[in-house]
């Protein structure tokens, strides 16, 4: 690692990306969550929660020990501790934030788990400043769902993988947010929820374009699979949407979708509903997609 946490081995240069300590200038993400203690072990969770998922993606890649292996928004823990597994003591593993807070986590969680083939960057995923070819594998998981422009993302994911690498992307798709028996407060906040993502410049359905996306960006053997998970009463991904509605409390209220009280109540009245075991929630889709930089110039 260089002096101000800039990545260099095997080729992985992330120094024009993070020398100042700051990404360089673009708009700002629609990442709307934060990055407090809250949201940090809301992430760190969702990595266990997602971990089967993560194993079938990775699986269908076939990560090879020795690998250079880049999770771009990494958060404070997403897949870095999967991939340092799999690519062992003669790989590397980058990960990446735009979050100096979300940075500085995963770093945390690579010294306290002695990942010591973990290194983490900050910097803006439209943009890295690595080196091109870097890696055998660019992965990233609910990034494209947060951002306005997901074609800058892939383009750089794909440029970033050397010829005949692999780039893998979790997304989520809320075309099946689905709650049987249907309930008021339930509805209301999955329609603020989209709204906010909407008027974001995101696209809350990203998940069914990801495998376009890869396709458009060049990117050949294209695959996908969706999962549509329905967590069991007590499971803590029953209430996802509304935990990430929580978190998004201030920007619901300033965007004017609901008021304070408007937002606790019906907040209270769903975790009731969804609390009972009759009731059945598919928070939203999951799409896992993967593609290869071809060997060949065409
Ligand atoms: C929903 S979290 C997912 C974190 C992690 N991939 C996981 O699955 O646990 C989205 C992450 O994307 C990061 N992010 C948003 N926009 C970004 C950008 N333009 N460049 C890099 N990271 C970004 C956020 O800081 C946040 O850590």
């Amino acid at each position: 690692m260089g002096p101000h946490g800039e990545v260099q081995r095997a080729g992985v240069s992330a120094a024009g990306a993070a020398r100042d300590g700051r990404a360089p200038t673009a708009p700002a993400p629609a990442y709307t969550i934060g990055s407090d203690a809250t949201e940090r072990d809301r992430l760190r969770s969702q990595t266990d929660e997602l971990h089967e998922h993560a194993v079938a993606l990775l699986d269908r890649v076939g990560v090879q020990p020795g690998w250079r292996a880049l999770d771009l928004a990494c958060g404070p823990r997403g897949v870095l501790e999967l991939l340092a597994d799999r690519v062992g003591l003669d790989g590397t593993v980058v990960g990446l934030d735009i979050n100096p807070v979300h940075v500085a986590q995963a770093r945390e969680l690579a010294r306290l788990h002695a990942l010591h083939t973990v290194h983490v960057a900050e910097a803006d995923a439209r943009r890295t400043g690595f080196a091109p070819a870097s890696f055998e594998l660019v992965h990233a998981r609910l990034l494209l769902v947060n951002i306005r422009d997901p074609q800058a993302v892939v383009a750089e994911m794909v440029r970033l993988v050397r010829p005949g690498g692999w780039v893998a992307c979790e997304e989520a798709d809320g075309g099946a947010m689905l709650c049987d028996p249907a309930d008021r407060a339930y509805d209301r906040l999955m329609e603020a929820f989209r709204t906010l993502y909407e008027r974001s410049g995101a696209d809350v359905f990203i998940g069914r374009r990801v495998p376009r996306l890869l396709g458009d960006a060049g990117l050949t053997e294209i695959g996908v699979e969706a999962r549509a998970d329905v967590p069991p009463p007590g499971h803590p991904r029953r209430t996802v949407i509304l935990d990430l509605l929580r978190a998004m409390r201030a920007k619901v209220i300033d965007a004017g979708l609901l008021s304070a009280q408007e937002l606790d109540q019906l907040d209270h009245a769903a975790r009731e509903h969804l609390a009972d075991p009759r009731t059945l929630v598919m928070p939203h889709l999951s799409f896992m997609a993967w593609g290869r930089r071809p060997t060949l110039a065409c």
